[in-house]
């Protein structure tokens, strides 16, 4: 499997603080990784890295996706390379209707429009993105732009929180037909060629995909990772003290 992500001894500034302290890891091409940890550990810095938002400066180490150095890129250079990201809190544009920015992100231009009602999103089409939205409006929204991206790596921060039961369905479904290629391979199985990186607290968007594996990350570091749901019963049951499910200590 080719790698899609590489990550290399990463350290990266928020705030004229180290917040990322020598990151390392792997996403292959079809892959899905979890990553956990504790609040404050870095975990959206960690995303909001990749994407390349300016409030991450990186200090060390380098980028790689599909083997190319994307470390010094804008956010949409990455973006047209293939990367794509749901936020765990994303700002308000005032001025920006969401019917608008989806149109101007699709390839399909007005055809996207009719996906809105499938997100539950035909009456937010003229509005301002995410101005006065709910914290589940905000999820549906961003899962609908993401859509409209259709990115070969997908970033997601926290997509089932604040999302009411009814609606982590919708969630879980759209997150799972974002990560799977209907496009059929030998023998008709269906291939998954998007990759992803996935940060959950309560594990249940992995009811919906299947995960391969998974990382916590401890101030700044990925310090172990291991099967997601072994993973995810451990720090149900102990906690991020000592983890027993780890398969690599220190990575
Ligand atoms: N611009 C900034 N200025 C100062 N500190 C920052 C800045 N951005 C992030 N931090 C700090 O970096 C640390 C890591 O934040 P981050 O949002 O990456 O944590 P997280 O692992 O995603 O946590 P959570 O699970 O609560 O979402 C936190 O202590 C946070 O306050
Ligand atoms: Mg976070």
């Amino acid at each position: 499997m080719t790698e899609m992500l590489k990550i290399v001894d990463l350290h990266a500034e928020a705030g004229e603080r180290e917040i990322l302290k020598g990151v390392n890891l792997t996403v292959k091409e079809g892959e899905t990784a979890v990553l956990f940890g504790p609040n404050g550990s870095g975990k959206s810095t960690l995303l909001a890295t990749i994407m390349g938002y300016s409030t991450c400066k990186v200090t060390q180490g380098e980028i790689l996706f599909k083997g190319q150095d994307i470390t010094e890129m804008t956010v949409d250079e990455r973006a047209k390379l293939g990367i794509g990201m749901m936020m765990q809190r994303p700002p308000n544009i005032f001025g920006v209707r969401l019917g608008d920015l989806i149109k101007a992100t699709s390839e399909n231009g007005e055809a996207i429009l009719g996906e809105a009602p499938n997100f539950k999103m035909q009456n937010f089409l003229d509005r301002e993105i995410n101005v006065g939205f709910s914290g589940g409006e905000i999820k549906r929204s961003e899962l609908l732009q993401l859509t409209a991206q259709k990115p070969e790596f997908i970033l997601l921060d926290e997509p089932e929180s604040g999302v009411d039961l009814e609606n982590i369905d919708l969630i879980g479904n759209k997150v799972r037909d974002l990560l799977y290629d209907q496009r059929k391979g030998c023998g008709g199985n269906i291939q998954r060629h998007v990759s992803s990186l996935v940060i959950t607290h309560t594990g249940q968007i992995l009811d919906y995909i299947g995960a391969d594996c998974a990382y916590v990350m401890k101030e700044g570091r990925i310090r172990c990772s291991g099967r997601p749901m072994d993973l995810l019963k451990e720090i149900k049951e102990n906690g991020y003290g000592e983890c027993g499910a780890c398969q690599i200590i220190e990575l």
